[in-house]
C-alpha cells in the first residue's frame, strides 16, 4: 500500500477522513496542517488530538500556513464549530507538534522517497502551491496528488466556488498548473456521499469511536432517512484506499481569479480543445462501496479502540 501524506485543515470531515485512515492501518508518512475550516493554531491542535485518539501512532504532525498567500482570512466555523470539531472535544494532546514548517517537510519527506508518497489535500491548497513553487521537482517526486476540492457543476461557500479552492484560488491556481496531474475530487461527487440515518445508527455502539462519530456528524448536519452531512474529505481518502470506487475524466481545469463573483471557481474543461489534461476529475462515486469502505474501517477502529 502506498504511503500518504495528508495536508489537512480539521475540521469535521477532515477529522472523519483520519479515522478512515487508522481504520484501514493506511501508512501515513505525515500529516500537515494549513488554515482553513478554522484557523491553524486550532487545526493543528485537533490533528495532534486526533492523532492521538485514533491510536494514529507516532506519524508527525507539521503546521503549515496560516492563511492565503494573498487574500485575507475566511473561515467555515459556521459549518464545524468555533473548534473545527463541532462539539467533539477530545482529550487534550499529550505530544507536540514537530519541529519545522509543513512546506519544507512536504519537500523533504517526497525527495527522500521519489515515486512512492501519494499527497492528499483536504483543505485550501496554501502548503502545496508555496511547496511546488519553492521546489517544481516536488510535482515529479509524487506519486499521485489527489485534492478535496472544486467542482463542475456548483460551489458551496457560494453559488461558484467550493470553500477549499475559494479560501486561496491563487494557491489553487498554481497547483493546477505545476505540471502534474491533479486528482480532483470535487463536490460533484461528495455531496453523494452523504450521512443517513441509517449509516449514522452503525456509527452508534462503536465504543469511544462513536464519541467522535456520531456528534461530529450530527453537528455536521442535519440526519434523515436519506439526507445528511458530506463527508467531502473522507471521499478523496477513499479513493487512494480503493481507486474503484471514482470514476475519473481527464480534463484541463483553470481556477478563476479575477472574478468579482467567481473567483475560486474551478473552470473544467472535459473537451481539452487541443489542452493536455492537468487533471483527472472524480464525475462517478460508488456511494455504496464508499460506505462500505468507511464503516468496515470504523467498525475495525472500534474495537482497536475500545
Ligand atoms: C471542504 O471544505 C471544508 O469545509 C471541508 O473540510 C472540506 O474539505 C468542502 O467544501
Ligand atoms: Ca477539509
Amino acid at each position: 500500500m502506498t504511503k500518504v501524506l495528508i495536508d489537512c485543515d480539521p475540521g469535521i470531515d477532515d477529522a472523519l477522513a483520519l479515522a478512515l485512515a487508522a481504520g484501514t492501518s493506511l501508512p501515513l508518512a505525515g500529516i500537515t496542517t494549513v488554515g482553513g475550516n478554522v484557523g491553524l493554531g486550532l487545526t493543528t491542535a485537533n490533528a495532534l488530538a486526533l492523532r492521538e485518539f485514533l491510536d494514529l501512532g507516532d506519524v508527525p504532525v507539521v503546521a503549515g500556513c496560516s492563511g492565503a498567500i494573498i487574500r485575507g482570512p475566511i473561515d467555515a466555523a459556521e459549518v464545524h464549530g468555533t473548534s473545527g470539531i463541532g462539539d467533539v472535544v477530545l482529550p487534550p494532546a499529550t505530544r507536540p507538534v514537530h519541529e519545522g514548517h509543513a512546506v519544507d517537510f512536504i519537500i523533504e519527506t517526497l525527495k527522500a522517497s521519489p515515486g512512492e508518497i501519494t499527497l492528499v489535500a483536504t483543505g485550501p491548497l496554501t502548503n502545496i502551491a508555496l511547496a511546488v513553487r519553492r521546489e517544481p521537482r516536488v510535482a515529479e517526486w509524487v506519486r499521485d496528488f489527489v485534492i478535496m476540492g472544486g467542482s463542475y457543476t456548483r460551489g458551496n461557500t457560494n453559488p461558484a466556488a467550493e470553500f477549499n479552492i475559494l479560501t486561496d484560488p491563487e494557491a489553487a491556481a498554481i497547483v493546477f498548473g505545476a505540471g502534474w496531474t491533479v486528482t480532483m475530487v470535487g463536490l460533484d461527487v461528495t455531496l453523494q456521499a452523504l450521512v443517513t440515518a441509517p449509516i449514522l445508527d452503525e456509527m452508534r455502539g462503536l465504543g469511544r469511536l462513536s464519541e467522535l462519530l456520531v456528534p461530529a456528524c450530527q453537528y455536521y448536519g442535519v440526519v434523515t432517512a436519506d439526507g445528511g452531512p458530506a463527508l467531502h474529505d473522507a471521499v478523496a481518502l477513499a479513493h487512494v484506499l480503493d481507486p474503484s470506487l471514482l470514476t475519473l475524466t481527464p480534463a484541463a481545469v483553470d481556477v478563476e481569479t479575477a472574478g468579482v463573483h467567481t473567483a475560486g471557481m474551478t473552470v473544467v474543461d472535459f473537451r481539452l480543445r487541443g489542452r493536455s489534461p492537468n487533471a483527472l476529475v472524480a464525475t462517478g462515486v460508488d456511494v455504496a462501496g464508499f460506505w462500505k469502505l468507511m464503516l468496515g474501517a470504523y467498525r475495525r477502529l472500534g474495537e482497536r479502540l475500545g
